[in-house]
């Protein structure tokens, strides 16, 4: 009996938690637990000895219980006691100004392209900015030798010496995303695919990564005339105007044909742009049916779809809609710029409620 004391006395003070300590409670005073087999034993017993053992063996079941008892509550209040230690706050200490974050002009402005084209039932896709040289070029009807890969001034991936597989490149526009998109969704199709560019080019208006987004209309009968309404359309919405004005400018694309750059018109006033009136041009992006070539790099028959795809530059639409000079302050990460040109994170744009207020 003294035996069974100490070993379950000193296994009680010693344990960790709760669940050694409900172990120990079942190997001891459980239903099959030492003391309810040392009371078995009584029955054996002669009256005599049972009249000694049997309140000894009750009084070790109690001491036992209490035992139990009294570690779970010091362990609960130890447990507190820790909570209480880590969780410590000083809630008289004053309270310190939260400085509210803001949203880049550059995601505003993807965030309102974004909403207009949507309304008008196009669906985002998107691809690697590390894109594979044939969904960059080749697929785009941009031969090897073609002037253009050299005229975007590509940043080509490094390569391993001898390593004779297509490089990948730093995608140069957001046109490979016409062709995942056709091979991934087939036709009739319509997306638009917003995301980072780069070109090995650094001025005033020119950044070596810059934001595109690019638009693929796909269907039996779409035509030049369905792309001007398209842009119209969205023309107005952007720069949240009843009129404005686009000019096609005939241009060359190689994956358009006809290909056509579009103006709109503007004017600039004490350096404040006003769309939609003036003897201003601005160009804002390259825009074209697209070729067959390029239908036909993305599994679609050329004899049975044909549809028109554009390309606008984000972040000149943000530079022009929000008045903002330098596109290198874009991304200078400088926090005072930001809080100046910066957009409320609590309002999203919507059509409905107003693309930027
Ligand atoms: N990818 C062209 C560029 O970056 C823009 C463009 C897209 C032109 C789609 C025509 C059609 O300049």
């Amino acid at each position: 009996m003294d035996d069974l004391r100490t070993k379950y006395l000193d296994a009680i003070a010693g344990a960790g938690d709760e669940s050694a300590l409900e172990d120990l409670r079942l190997q001891a005073v459980g239903k099959k637990g030492e003391v309810a087999l040392k009371m078995r034993e009584l029955g054996k017993m002669t009256p005599e000895e049972r009249q000694v053992m049997g309140p000894k063996l009750n009084a070790l079941k109690d001491e036992i219980n209490s035992a139990l008892a009294a570690k779970k509550s010091a362990l609960a209040d130890a447990a507190l006691d820790e909570r209480l230690r880590t969780e410590w706050l000083d809630v008289t200490l004053p309270s310190r100004p939260v400085r509210q974050g803001s949203v880049h002009p550059v995601s505003q402005v993807t965030e309102e392209v974004t909403t207009i084209f949507a309304d008008m039932g196009f669906a985002v896709a998107e691809g690697p900015q590390v894109e594979d040289d044939w969904y960059n070029f080749d697929a785009l009807n941009i031969p090897a030798e073609h002037p253009t890969r050299t005229e975007m001034d590509t940043f080509y991936m490094h390569r391993a010496e001898g390593d004779v597989r297509p490089p990948h490149v730093l995608r140069t526009h957001t046109s490979p995303v016409q062709i995942r998109a056709m091979l991934e969704q087939g036709a009739p199709i319509r997306v638009i695919a917003p995301g980072r560019v780069y070109r090995a080019d650094y001025d005033q208006t020119h950044t070596p990564m810059f934001h595109q987004i690019e638009g693929l209309a796909i269907d039996r009968d779409i035509s030049m005339a369905n792309l001007k309404w398209c842009l119209e359309e969205f023309c107005r919405a952007f720069f949240e105007v009843d009129k404005v004005e686009l000019r096609f400018r005939a241009s060359h694309f190689p994956f358009t044909e006809p290909s056509a750059e579009v103006d709109l018109r503007c004017s600039w006033q004490d350096g404040t742009l006003k769309v939609g009136e003036g003897d201003d041009w601005m160009e804002i992006l390259g825009s074209g049916m697209v070729h067959p070539h390029v239908l036909r790099s993305g599994g679609i028959d050329p004899d049975q779809w044909q549809g028109f795809a554009f390309g606008i530059g984000i972040d000149r639409l943000a530079m022009l809609k929000y008045g903002i000079p330098d596109l290198r302050a874009f991304f200078d990460s400088d926090l005072r710029w930001l809080r100046h040109y910066g957009f409320s994170a609590l309002d999203m744009p919507s059509l409905a409620g107003g693309l930027s207020r």
